[in-house]
């Protein structure tokens, strides 16, 4: 990553911390120091920094709004990981032990619970720091349908994993719900508190859904490819749980039969070992299903650019950025 962007991602993420710190401030302190337990231990602030290179990018002057609208998806997402690290068992999330793990499940729930209140309570306040109320409106009702379609996407990723096997088609039906559709509402919240016209905010919206998959194939990879320490969550844990990613699904297709039914076995299997997970492994990677991925994600995120492209940006610096940001997505190792 260039050091603009870097130093651009840790203004924003400055700016956004403080914003969580200053709100989420309710007065149970076992409770607090839950849903604040992920936001204390870093996170790529990805989200946020979408939700300001849109909006900059389009020409929003108001640095404080901006700050809350972005502090507002990025407490969402954080209720996403409270919630999902229960869904999948994980124990590890971003170098630290996960929530359930250190306060229990009851008191988990509740934190993401928390958050999701908290999440819409932070965005309505950027009409006190001088929104249009039409606009916040608007916003709102982004992130929401973006919570929606994130549980819906959830809800089919846990159904996969009882599945012997999943098409293509629906993976990326999965995907586009439980990950591109918090991206898009980062683009569109941007473009709205920047007054974008209609047209403009539906191509912001479609570059950012683009963006979205490409990041969910990459974190499938990396889930099989990086190891614990550097990813800040466990490998293999899709393995583990018997997820159907795209490494999975693809490899089951250019696989031998008997090595793809091998695969789905091991994937489908109550006791699995360290050996069978190291057999599934060596399966995936002996068809080159990784670097068909990375050749997917790569497409996704080639689009996601063309359509940028083609919006008028009132800050080139910020579109810049943005193109930059969606590279880093394919080519990040964490
Ligand atoms: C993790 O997202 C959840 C997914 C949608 C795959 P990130 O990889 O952006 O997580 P943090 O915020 O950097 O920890
Ligand atoms: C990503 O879930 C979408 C969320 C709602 C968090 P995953 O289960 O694929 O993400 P990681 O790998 O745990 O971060
Ligand atoms: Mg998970
Ligand atoms: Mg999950």
């Amino acid at each position: 990553m260039s050091e603009p962007l870097k130093s651009y991602i840790a203004r924003v993420a400055s700016l956004v911390d403080d914003v969580i710190m200053k709100e989420v401030a309710v007065g149970h302190q076992g409770l607090r120091d839950a849903a604040l337990h992920y936001v204390r231990a870093g996170g790529k602030r990805l989200r946020p920094a979408i939700v300001f290179l849109v909006g900059e990018g389009l020409g929003c002057a108001n640095e404080a709004a901006l700050s809350y609208a972005a502090a507002s998806v990025e407490i969402l997402h954080t209720y996403t990981l409270i919630h999902d690290d229960i869904m999948d068992r994980d124990t590890v999330r971003r170098g630290v032990p996960t929530v359930h793990v250190v306060w229990g499940e009851p008191m988990a729930i509740l934190a993401g619970d928390l958050l999701y209140a908290y999440s819409l309570h932070t965005l309505l306040k950027c009409v006190e720091l001088g929104l249009d109320v039409e606009r916040v409106y608007r916003m709102a009702k982004e992130l929401t349908r973006a919570a929606i379609a994130l549980a819906e996407g959830q809800a089919m990723d846990m159904d996969f994993e009882k599945r012997s096997a999943v098409s293509l088609s629906e993976y990326m039906a999965m995907i586009e719900r439980k990950t591109a559709a918090l991206f898009e509402a980062c683009g569109a919240i941007g473009a709205i508190a920047a007054g974008a016209d209609q047209k403009a905010t539906e191509r912001i919206k479609l570059a950012m859904r683009y963006a979205g998959l490409a990041f969910q194939i990459v974190d499938d990879i990396l889930g099989i490819t990086v190891d614990t320490e550097k990813l800040g969550k466990p490998r293999y844990s899709d393995i583990r749980e018997g997820k159907k990613t795209l490494p999975i699904i693809i490899a089951v297709e250019r696989s031998e039969p008997s090595e793809a039914e091998e695969l789905l076995r091991i994937l489908n299997s109550d006791s699995k070992t360290e050996e069978s997970i190291e057999k599934a492994i060596r399966i995936i990677e002996n068809c080159g299903a990784v670097d068909e991925c990375r050749k997917i994600a790569r497409e996704y995120a080639s689009k996601a650019i063309d359509v940028i492209e083609s919006i008028e940006f009132a800050n080139e610096g910020r579109k810049e950025l943005l193109k930059e940001l969606i590279n880093f997505i394919v080519n990040r190792g964490y």
